[in-house]
Formats: structure tokens, sequence, C-alpha cells
């Protein structure tokens, strides 16, 4: 267990210690020492609540896991999914040649050819509807990291998108679907279904309703066999079973878990959107970060320090969560991707060894972005009890804005991290604003398709290295499948439950057994 370690007691007991942030600027070497520039990308850890003395003792506490060792292991292709008996493949699908034995590299290359060729065609109009219409809309169908990744990416690189229009359906909340398309031109429409295990009842349900819709519109008897449908999924059998034809089915191999899976070909739509050089673009930035992350020493490591600071609130002073402000709106769902990605990975308590966790494991992430959240929930941040480490996301330049709204978005984001840090002191006890509150800053010079990937992966990391020192599968989520199970006998009706429960269902309609 890690809390037994000497590393972890120092850490302990430093954390006893009060620290003024302000004050560690008296060292005037301390912002260049907290601060990390990778390309496009600049990251500012200088306004947190740890000395030298802690950042050392944490940099220790990487070290003694053999954080490094593991990512090679990863990127190696090693089974370090125990739990499920897989490799965590998505490092490697960024890379230009990844040396995986097996047929891995070779599959991945030809998908991503093929994720080339169909947008391509979809973009450029010679992908057609049974009318022969070309594709003005597509709908992906899919849920969590079948949803999130591409949903966010492609929100996130609006001003790099001139292709048609991609709608993400995920909820399996009928008002969503049948919404959507009663406004959408079924002859033109392409129903991206995109699962994994192909077994999703939401992404099942969701896309019975849309074929539905599309055979009916268009006179098939068949939809999923026709240029309306594509599939994306790790199960071939069963996507092909539903109908889809191997043809129009892009495969993601297993090892890719469904948090890590917009490197795959369940980014078609970004592909779609934007067109495949920007996918590869935010490849590419991806593997700058993983390069990064194998390569930089650890005191000037992106990833690492992220994740040890994330460790010293969470472990050591007690933090419960962390917020996630961007100050862009559209990295408006990068906080929604982050939840999956963090909490899915991290909401563990079993170690790898199959016992039972004794130290605080995966934060809460939340957040919104500025300036909205400013004017919601900042007063806790400033005014509140509670220990909230802030990471603000901004970007130097914005395309899609003007030099006038740019500087007022920019000037908000640092002020705050000011504000937070110094505080105000004042007689008056509701004027008085204590300070100390420590953020990390991430500015991207722009956001565009490099520097979005490189910010994925740099969060993928921070996880990963949590995970490595809490000892946990940050890749399994095993979690989520009781509610399933639960689901699936409550719409049986067929077994009793508990009073509460039992209660419910009579209320709501359900056959009670
Ligand atoms: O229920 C959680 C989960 O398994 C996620 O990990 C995954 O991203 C999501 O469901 C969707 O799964 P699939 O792609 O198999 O439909």
């Amino acid at each position: 267990m890690p809390d037994t370690t000497p590393v972890w007691e120092n850490l302990a007991a430093l954390a006893q210690e009060d620290i003024s942030i302000s004050d560690q600027f008296a060292d005037d070497s301390r912002l260049a020492r907290y601060s990390v520039t990778l390309e496009g990308l600049y990251l500012d850890v200088s306004k947190h609540l740890v000395t030298d003395t802690i950042l050392e003792a944490l940099l220790e506490l990487a070290a003694s896991t053999d954080v490094l060792a593991r990512a090679r292991q990863m990127i190696e292709g090693q089974q370090i999914n125990t739990s499920e008996h897989r490799a965590a493949l998505h490092m490697a699908l960024r890379q230009e040649s990844p040396s995986i034995p097996g047929d891995f590299p070779e599959s991945a290359q030809s998908e991503r050819d093929r994720m080339k060729i169909i947008s391509g065609a979809i973009r450029n109009g010679e992908w057609c509807g049974v009318t022969g219409m070309p594709i003005t809309d597509v709908i992906n169908i899919g849920i969590g990291g079948s949803d999130l990744g591409p949903k966010m990416v492609c929100q996130a690189l609006e001003e790099f998108s001139d292709g048609p229009t991609c709608h993400f359906i995920s909820n399996v909340d009928g008002a969503e679907i049948f919404s959507l398309i009663k406004d959408l031109d079924a002859a033109s429409t392409l129903i991206v279904i995109s699962s994994k295990s192909f077994t999703t009842r939401e992404t099942l349900l969701n896309a019975k309703t849309a074929l539905a819709w599309l055979g009916d519109a268009l006179a098939l008897s068949r939809p999923q066999d026709s240029p309306h449908c594509i599939g994306i999924t790790s199960d071939i059998d069963t996507a092909t079973q539903f109908g889809i034809p191997a043809s129009r089915l892009l495969v993601v191999d297993e090892s890719i878990g469904g948090r890590y899976s917009v490197w795959s070909a369940v980014g078609l739509p970004i592909c779609i959107a934007t067109g495949y050089e920007n996918f590869q673009a935010m490849l590419q930035g991806g593997a700058a970060m993983d390069a990064h992350f194998l390569g930089a020493p650890p005191n000037k490591n992106m990833p690492i320090l992220m994740a040890m600071l994330g460790i010293w609130y969470n472990n050591f002073l007690n933090a419960e969560t962390y917020a996630v402000i961007p100050y862009c709106q559209r990295l408006d769902l990068f906080v929604d991707y982050l939840q999956q990605l963090d909490m899915e990975s991290s909401g563990k308590s079993a170690t790898v060894a199959g016992t039972s966790t004794d130290i605080n494991t995966g934060p809460v992430v939340w957040g919104q972005t500025g300036t909205n959240g400013q004017h919601a929930f900042f007063q806790l941040f400033h005014q509140g009890t509670k220990l909230i480490p802030i990471d603000f996301i901004g970007t130097v330049t914005d395309g899609l804005s003007n030099e006038e709204h740019h500087r007022v978005l920019l000037a908000n984001m640092i002020a705050q991290s000011q504000a937070l840090m110094t505080g105000k002191a004042s007689e008056d006890r509701h004027q008085h604003y204590e300070g100390n509150k420590p953020s990390t800053t991430l500015l991207l010079d722009q956001l565009n398709p490099r520097t979005l990937g490189m910010l994925i992966a740099l969060y993928e990391h921070k996880v990963f290295v949590q995970g490595t020192v809490w000892g946990i599968n940050s890749f399994d989520q095993w979690g989520v499948e009781l509610g399933k199970r639960l689901t699936d006998q409550i719409l049986q009706g067929s077994v009793a439950h508990d009073p509460s429960t039992n209660a419910l269902m009579k209320k709501a309609g359900f056959d009670v057994g």
C-alpha cells in the first residue's frame, strides 16, 4: 500500500505545514521552474500550495511507482488492463509505427485508411443516399466513449468544420431523437451506429428508432443495409447479425477502452465534419504529448506534474473535487469528456491485485466554461469553505472571435487565477477574500486539431499516472454493470425488490414481481 511507504509518510507530515502560495514567489525563479512549454501549449503550475520540498517528495512518490516503466508497458501492448485481460492500446493508435506484437499496427492503419476513404466520399458527395442525394447530415448514435469523444472534438473544432453537419444522440430519452429527426431529411441523412460492444441498450434502441424513421421515409425494408447506415464496433459478428454489411463496418480493436476511443474509428464523425487531415493532425498532437510524457524529466513533465499535484490535494489535503474551467465556449463539452475519462478510470476501490484500497482514489471532476461559471459558482471558490483546485484552460488567439471579445475573456481568466491566489483582506468579513486558492493554467496558442490532441492526451496520461500511484486499474469499469442488470430486471418486472423500489416501479407503471 503506498500510504505505508516513507515517501507517503513524509508527504503526510509536510501536509501539516501552512503554505502561502503568494510567498512562494519570493523566489523569483519559481515561475520558470513551475511552468512548461510544449509547442503551442503552456502549463503554469506555479500557483499551487506546494513548496519545492513538497514537489520533490511528490515526484519521488511518482518515481517509486515506476510510472514511466508502466507507461512503456502500455505503449508496447502489454496486458496492463489485468481485470479484463487486455492491453490499453490508445497510445499506440496515434503512433506512426507502433511496435505492438500481432496484427494491431496493420489493422489500425487499414481502419484509418478506410476512415479516410469513407469520410472523403461523404464529404465530396460521392457517397449518396438511395435517392442519389449527397449526405448533408450525420447522426452519430452511441453513448459514453462512443459519443463524448467525437461530440466534444466536433464542437471544439468548429472552426475547421466544413463538411456535413454531425448530430449526436446518446440518451435513451426518446425526446432527444424524435426532436432531431423531425427536422432532418432522411434522403440525405447518414446514421452512424457507434458501439464497441454493439449490445448497449440505449444505443440499440436509438438505432432502432432512427432506422425505422429511415425505412418509413425511404421505403427501405432493411435500412441498416443501405448507404444510410455505417456501424463502428469491436464486435463484427453482432453488428453483421444486426444487418450492417462488413463493407460498411469500421472496426475498433477491443484493446481500445471506450473512453480512450476517440483516436480510433469512433472518431469517424470528426473526419466527416472536418476532413481526415484534421483528424490525423489530432492524432499527431496526441503523439507529441506521448513523446513528451515518455521523455521529459519529471519536474518538466506536464502529465506527471498535473497528476502529482492532484494527488497532493486528493490524498494529503483532503480535497474531494477539482474543477475544470475552459475559457472557450467550444470546450464546453471538454468537462463532460473529462468526467468519463477521469471518473470511469479512477472511481475505483479495488487495487490491481484485487484487494481493497485504503486510500482515496479518483476525485469528482466538474466545471463549466468561464465566464459563465463566474456568475454561477465562483462565489464558492472565492469565499466558500471547500478546497477545490482548478484547471483554467484558455487560448491565446481565437479565429472565431474578435480581439475585443477575446481580450475580455482572457482578462477574466487571468484575473480569476490571480484573485483566487492573492485574495483581499478586509475588516468586513463579508468583503474578506481569504485567497491562497490553488489553480493550474493551461494556455493553448490556438485551439486547433494538434493542440486539442495534445490536451486530450495530457489528461489521459494524468489519469494514468494517478491510477499507477493509487495502484488501481484505470482501464476497466465494472461499476457500471450492476445498474444495467437491474434495469433489465425492472423492465422484465419478474423480480420482487425492496419496498422503495417496488413503490417507485408501481407508480411508474411497471409490473412488480
Ligand atoms: O457503460 C459504460 C460503457 O461501457 C463505457 O465504458 C462505454 O464507453 C459506453 O458504455 C458505451 O459502450 P459501447 O461502445 O459498447 O456501446
